[in-house]
């Protein structure tokens, strides 16, 4: 849309929703991203990221007409189990700083197997005696838990309203509520699309890496980071 032809959309008529869990919405999800962006994605990937983080896909629809006018898709990149809760997962960290040496028990070996010492009140007795040189195994993906934003798309009519903004903060802030957090958010964009290049350096994201040849296209791609550790979003 040329800068003279205004939206025929309304900012304030903008309303944001999640996924509520079911497939409803992705024949709309998908035609859209089909449609604006240049990556093919596989009806099966919109199904993982629906199934197991409904809460990171978010929707953004006018409110006269219910059109979908953009849309943001990203999961929780750990290999945890998906049922275990925000409480198991403080235990788990709080266990690890005050234990940083334990070894993991035969039990404590799978993350179910952790989850079900969690369940059970478990101590540091359970998970074996301390060295130095073993970790739980499923440390790093408790212990540095990464946030990844796969697909953001907004319909070429409904740009400039602040609707990508809107979409990024509002998935960035579900990843922090998300049960364990998350430490950063990781997405890449392509060296040529300045708009998603200035809409992610905005809020804060710094690029920390240049992948050379990454899209089908063969285009070049900019990885780019945000830390949720030590900063609070733009
Ligand atoms: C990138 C995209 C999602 C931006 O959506 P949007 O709703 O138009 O963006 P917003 O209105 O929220 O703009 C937020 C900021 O992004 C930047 N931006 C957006 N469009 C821009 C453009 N055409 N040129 C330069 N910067 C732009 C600006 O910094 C803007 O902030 P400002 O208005 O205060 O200057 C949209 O252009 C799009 O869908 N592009 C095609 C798909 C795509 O590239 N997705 C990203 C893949 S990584």
């Amino acid at each position: 849309m040329s800068p003279a032809e205004p939206s025929p959309y309304k900012e304030s008529n903008i309303i944001y929703s999640c996924l509520d869990g079911t497939e409803k919405d992705l024949p709309e999800i998908s035609d859209m991203i089909a449609r604006f962006l240049s990556e093919p994605y596989h009806v099966y990937t919109y199904r993982h990221f629906v199934s197991k983080w409904p809460t990171l896909t978010i929707l953004a629809r006018d409110s006269q007409s219910s059109k979908l006018l953009g849309v943001v898709v990203s999961n929780i990149d750990d290999k945890l189990p998906s049922d275990m809760t925000s409480a198991e997962i403080d235990a788990y960290k709080r266990l690890r700083r005050e234990h940083p040496g334990l070894s993991p028990s035969a039990e404590a070996e799978s993350a179910g197997g952790l989850m079900n010492l969690l369940q059970a009140g478990a101590g540091p007795e359970a998970f074996g005696p301390a060295t130095t040189d073993l970790a739980l195994p499923v440390a790093p993906q408790l212990e540095h838990r990464r946030g990844y934003i796969a697909m953001l798309v907004v319909d070429p009519e409904a740009r400039g309203l602040g609707i990508g903004r809107s979409l990024v903060s509002r998935v960035v802030e579900n990843m922090r509520a998300a049960p364990g957090g998350c430490d950063e958010v990781v997405l890449e964009a392509e060296t040529s699309n300045l708009a998603a290049l200035r809409l992610y350096s905005s809020l804060g994201f710094q690029r920390t890496k240049f992948l050379s040849r990454y899209y089908l296209s063969t285009s070049d791609a900019y990885r780019l980071v945000l830390s949720l550790t030590d900063r609070d979003l733009k």
